[in-house]
């Protein structure tokens, strides 16, 4: 299967930022470990700190890929534009945030994504990529 992760902004930062919330490894040695685990499937990446570039992944996401796996970041929390995006696809997309959102400010608590992406995981770290792309695996 071909799976998209699409990241949003600051996700870049990821192994430098906010630590104790994010961890110290960078995405890119995540993804080189996930992509070693599974030879056999084609997994896409995209990270942006531009919304309309975040949209534009998603929307063409649809001619190569059969599944996604989004953290919005941020805009999770402000963006109808990509909420918009994940429900004119018509591809399963699971959310995803690698800290817990309901454990922090209240407005994280609320995702314009979660009601428009068959799932969301939050707050089990960079595993939380590795168990949706094994549910999009298994979906199909
Ligand atoms: C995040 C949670 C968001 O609230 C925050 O703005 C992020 C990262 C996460 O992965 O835990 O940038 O999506």
């Amino acid at each position: 299967m071909r799976i998209l992760i699409i990241n949003g902004p600051n996700l870049n930062l990821l192994g430098t930022r906010e630590p104790d919330l994010y961890g110290s490894q960078s995405f890119e040695d995540f993804l080189k470990e996930l992509k070693s685990k599974y030879t056999s499937h084609d997994i896409g990446y995209f990270q942006s700190n531009i919304e309309g570039e975040l949209i534009s992944a998603v929307q063409q996401a649809k001619q190569n890929y059969d599944g996604i796996i989004l953290n919005a970041a941020a805009y999770s929390h402000t963006s109808i534009g990509i909420a918009d995006a994940v429900t004119a696809i018509e591809l399963s997309v699971v959310e995803v945030h690698i800290s817990n959102i309901y454990k922090r400010e209240n407005f994280r608590h609320f995702t314009y994504l979660s009601s428009r992406c068959v799932g969301t995981i939050s707050g089990l770290g960079l595993k939380g990529y590795a168990l949706a792309l094994e549910f999009l695996l298994s979906s199909k």
